[in-house]
């Protein structure tokens, strides 16, 4: 499939879309405390998307039973919210949701800290955003897709952290998964090049440890394999003939 193009007018959708997503982000980031138990973050979710009048977007996406996806510490993405699962002081979460306004979704995540959490989970939160914000720099029409896939990768390497490599980010639009996948890692080839219109959901995961994950056997929790931290960080953006637009960023960055 080639890579859709929006309009002005779908532009201003994917806007909206963007926007109402970050006020979600912005309430659960309000509610993370020791004690809560995940599903309750589910919950809350589902009844603050809804009460825009949009759609949940993760909710039965062939097969996914929930409206967000909350990865606790080894998690890496696709966490089950569990009314047993409670998350406790010192453990980071993160929580990646989406939505669908008048057919056009968004898709956003961040990485929380519970309480005080140690200074090495904070720097790997850290770098993980920043790896994000080194790749959108190249997010430029005329610049190549695997630009930005370098610039997160060159960012990450010096700090010897794990790059997860078996989930990438992807186009957005109409469906929540859209051409193209973008990898976070190192590319030798260009890409496709970057035109005006085009709405990517860029996504690093990065691991603590190596870059290994598996599966646990609820067929969705992706694990680091070595069991170490993982954090992820991902928005929607807007190609433009400038500067790129971050779609959903609300006040917590
Ligand atoms: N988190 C994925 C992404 O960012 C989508 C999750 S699919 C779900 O692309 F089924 F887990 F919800
Ligand atoms: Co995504």
């Amino acid at each position: 499939m080639a890579i859709t193009i929006k309009s002005s007018r779908e532009i201003e959708l994917m806007r909206e879309a963007g926007r109402l997503l970050s006020l979600v982000h912005d309430e659960l980031a309000k509610l993370i405390r020791p004690g809560l138990s995940t599903k309750e973050i589910d919950r809350v979710c589902e009844e603050i998307i809804r009460s825009y009048g949009c759609t949940p977007n993760f909710l039965h996406y062939q097969g996914y039973p929930a409206s967000v996806c909350v990865s606790v510490n080894e998690e890496v993405v696709h966490g089950i919210p569990k009314e047993s699962r409670i998350i406790q002081e010192g453990d980071i979460v993160s929580l990646d949701m989406g939505l669908i306004y008048q057919g056009y979704h968004s898709d956003a995540a961040r990485t929380h800290a519970v309480g005080k959490i140690s200074d090495e989970a904070q720097k790997l939160i850290d770098v993980t955003r920043q790896s994000f914000y080194e790749g959108i720099k190249m997010a430029r029409a005329g610049m190549h897709l695997h630009d930005i896939s370098n610039a997160i990768a060159g960012y990450v390497a010096p700090y010897g952290y794990g790059i997860v490599k078996a989930l990438v980010g992807h186009g957005i639009g109409t469906r929540l998964h859209e051409d193209p996948q973008i990898p976070n890692f190192a590319q030798h080839k260009r890409g496709p090049k970057l035109r005006p219109g085009m709405t990517l959901a860029i996504e690093p995961m990065i691991n603590m440890g190596t870059d290994e994950v598996e599966w646990l056997n609820d067929d969705w929790t992706v694990v680091s394999a070595d069991h170490s931290l993982s954090a992820h960080y991902e928005n929607t953006i807007l190609i433009t003939e400038g500067e790129p637009e971050i779609l959903t960023l609300g006040t917590i960055p």
